[in-house]
């Protein structure tokens, strides 16, 4: 079993998001998606490759990138989000996109199969990071990217929202403490990719502002992605008590004409795969 993506939960979480996932009304994942895109530069007929690429926030675009020349393929662990992913490709008549179930902690490939590896705001979901990026690496040709999305920065009455749900955890379930994140900023990202045989090239930052009606909504959306890792803990009874908490601490991003936009910072991450090891000098010796 290469992936613990099942045993920790986050694949169940996934699935259980997936028919919702993206699909809340709210400008998120698509614009983040979009950038990562146009960061790795991908260009017509290029093979690319888009880890847990859920409801195709990455993959839609990439296609458009490539065009009919190129071939997309998007794989994930959450069958539910494959079958609904497939499901719009093959209406939107892609027939250069294939999408299908794949673990992005190990992608079973053969090396040097893609022009790009796309990772959308996933590789600190992975039991092993570090681990996935090197497998990425040996997926790229010579002269290819990979593109990774990481969170850069939340907004503060969002950070103070989700304390006030983990407030409502039932004590045998206190909320994870934080772990050493690998993508805290520009240092720890370029160390991560240089461990794992990659170059850096660029980090960039992007902000994008998600409008919600209200609270109410906000929670939809939280139960439509990795946010349900959370909610799903909090007993039934005290969800309108967790709500009501959530939406004291979201007062600071009330808009005066009525709703709440939250401001969240991604990075994005191109680096290129170290070059191959040189051969070793050989003895000049003949018999
Ligand atoms: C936050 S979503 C990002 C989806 C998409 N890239 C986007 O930008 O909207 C994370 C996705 O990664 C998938 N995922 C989590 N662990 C995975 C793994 N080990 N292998 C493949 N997909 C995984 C989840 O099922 C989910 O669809």
């Amino acid at each position: 079993m290469s992936s613990g993506g099942r045993s920790n939960g986050t694949v169940e979480v996934f699935e259980q998001a997936a028919t919702s996932y993206d699909r809340t009304g709210v400008s998120f994942f698509g614009p983040f998606g979009a950038e990562l895109v146009r960061r790795a530069g991908i260009r017509p007929g290029e093979r690319v490759l888009d880890v847990g690429c859920g409801r195709g926030a990455v993959l839609f675009p990439a296609a458009q990138a490539t065009g009919p020349t190129g071939q997309v393929t998007g794989i994930d662990l959450a069958p539910a989000m494959v079958a609904l992913t497939a499901e719009e490709v093959t209406r939107a008549g892609l027939t250069h996109v294939d999408v299908r179930v794949g673990d992005a902690q190990q992608p079973d490939f053969p090396e040097g199969s893609f022009d790009a590896v796309l990772a959308g705001l996933v590789v600190f979901l992975l039991p092993d990071p570090g681990h996935a990026l090197r497998a990425y690496a040996r997926l790229l040709q010579p002269a290819g990217r990979l593109a990774v999305s990481t969170f850069a920065a939340q907004d503060p009455a969002f950070v103070a929202a989700l304390d006030a749900l983990a407030g409502h955890l039932p004590a045998d379930r206190p909320r994870p403490a934080p772990a050493a994140d690998p993508f805290a900023d520009d240092v720890a990202i370029t160390a991560t990719m240089a461990a794992a045989g990659l170059t850096v090239t660029a980090i960039s930052e992007h902000r994008v502002d998600s409008r919600f009606r209200d609270v109410d909504h906000w929670m939809e959306w939280m139960w439509s992605h990795g946010g349900r890792a959370l909610l799903r803990h909090i007993p039934a009874d005290r969800l309108d008590a967790a709500t009501t908490d959530a939406a004291r601490a979201l007062e600071p991003a009330r808009r005066p004409g009525g709703g709440l936009t939250l401001t969240t910072a991604v990075r994005v991450t191109v680096a290129t795969p170290h070059p191959a090891a040189e051969p070793q000098e050989t003895s000049e010796r003949h018999p």
